[in-house]
């Protein structure tokens, strides 16, 4: 609340000069560890969730803007007008002007695509929300300077609105990993905007690798919208919340230490939660696929057998993010070929690896 009024009293509310140009940043995707499954009032989480923040998957926005009478805005995705896509960015936008009331005197030219091939069953939301945020953020600093007052990119605010776009978007802004949801185990966290883990974390996984199996291309059979509003009649929602809470504070620990035991069994029990969450909500949903289960035993077994130690998550969907230390590479490399890639649509894997966060572009 305190952030809140603070933004909306610092908002570019003056007349727009005569304006045009362009912003853009790329965002990347995040993969939860602790997963964030049931929300509360305005996209606040019941529980706190903690994630990697990936490279590869990313999403690049830019936008052109130009001084006009009111609002006007179009969107454009991999060069193709896209009003669906956009009504959401749309919506946000004239939900939130009262932060960003600049806005209705612009108008706005989006483009946006994603590094990810198409049908490759990996949501986008939280890179392509978090890319639009820094762009309109980029946008105020642009006004700002514009009328002689310079100032610096605010990453919690950044957080706070892709947060209200895409609640784990909200994670997307930081390098590394980010922590989202208030817990006594960490000062400065909170349910409004995501916190860097940065500096709280062993190098070792600052290293870590994410080899993305693609299993299935389908889009969700369930939105994370319907999923989210499911726990609230889910017979386990309490039993999860926890659940959740004791994980974190057990994770962010072995993440401080360096205790790969620890991190890989919170993390291989959170995926699986997840999906007992779907499956016992009602109606029921069953996201994994034979392969996944396939590839859920082939990484134990493995694990078991070279004590190796690489670990499975899964997100809402039949894919599975293979997590393991750069250390292991050539070897985990070898696994996939050998024992993996089989059971994935086409042999389709995508090698991603913990980054650096949002990028500017222009
Ligand atoms: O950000 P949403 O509303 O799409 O929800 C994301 C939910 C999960 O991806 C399943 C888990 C998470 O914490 O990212």
């Amino acid at each position: 609340m305190e952030m809140e009024n603070k933004w909306l009293n610092e908002a570019f509310k003056g007349e727009v000069p005569d304006f045009h140009g362009h912003v853009g940043w790329q965002c990347p995707s995040n993969i939860a560890l602790v997963k964030y499954w049931g929300k509360r009032g305005k996209q606040l989480p019941q529980n706190q969730s903690i994630s990697f923040t990936l490279s590869k998957c990313c999403t690049e926005t830019f936008v052109e803007f130009e001084k006009a009478n009111r609002f006007g805005f179009s969107f454009f995705f991999e060069g193709k007008e896209n009003p669906a896509f956009g009504a959401k960015i749309e919506k946000f936008l004239l939900d939130n002007q009262a932060f960003f009331p600049f806005i209705n005197q612009l108008h706005l030219k989006v483009e946006s695509r994603n590094s990810f091939p198409h049908s490759s069953g990996i949501a986008s939301s939280a890179s392509s929300m978090s890319a639009f945020v820094m762009c309109l953020l980029e946008l105020e600093r642009s006004l700002s300077l514009s009328k002689g007052r310079p100032i610096d990119m605010d990453l919690r605010k950044a957080s706070y609105f892709s947060r209200l776009a895409s609640g784990s978007a909200a994670r997307s802004v930081f390098p590394k990993m980010a922590l989202w949801g208030k817990t006594d185990c960490y000062k400065g966290s909170s349910d409004e905007f995501a916190v860097s883990l940065e500096n709280d974390i062993h190098p070792i996984f600052k290293t870590y690798r994410d080899a993305i199996l693609i299993v299935s291309g389908e889009t969700k059979a369930v939105s994370s919208r319907a999923g989210h509003a499911l726990m609230e009649g889910n017979p386990y929602a309490s039993a999860r919340y926890a659940q959740a809470n004791e994980n974190i504070k057990n994770l962010l620990a072995a993440l401080k230490s360096g205790d790969l035991a620890t991190f890989i069994n919170i993390t291989e029990s959170e995926a699986l939660q997840l999906h007992a969450l779907m499956m016992c909500s009602n109606p029921s949903f069953i996201l994994i696929k034979p392969n996944t289960l396939s590839i859920l035993n082939e990484i134990r077994a493995f694990r078991n057998e070279t004590k190796i130690p690489l670990c499975f998550t899964l997100d809402a969907g039949p894919n599975v993010h293979l997590l393991y230390p750069e250390s292991e590479a050539e070897k985990v490399k070898h696994f996939i070929k050998e024992n993996l890639a089989s059971y994935c649509v086409d042999n389709k894997w995508i090698a991603d690896y913990v980054g650096d966060g949002p990028k500017k572009l222009l």
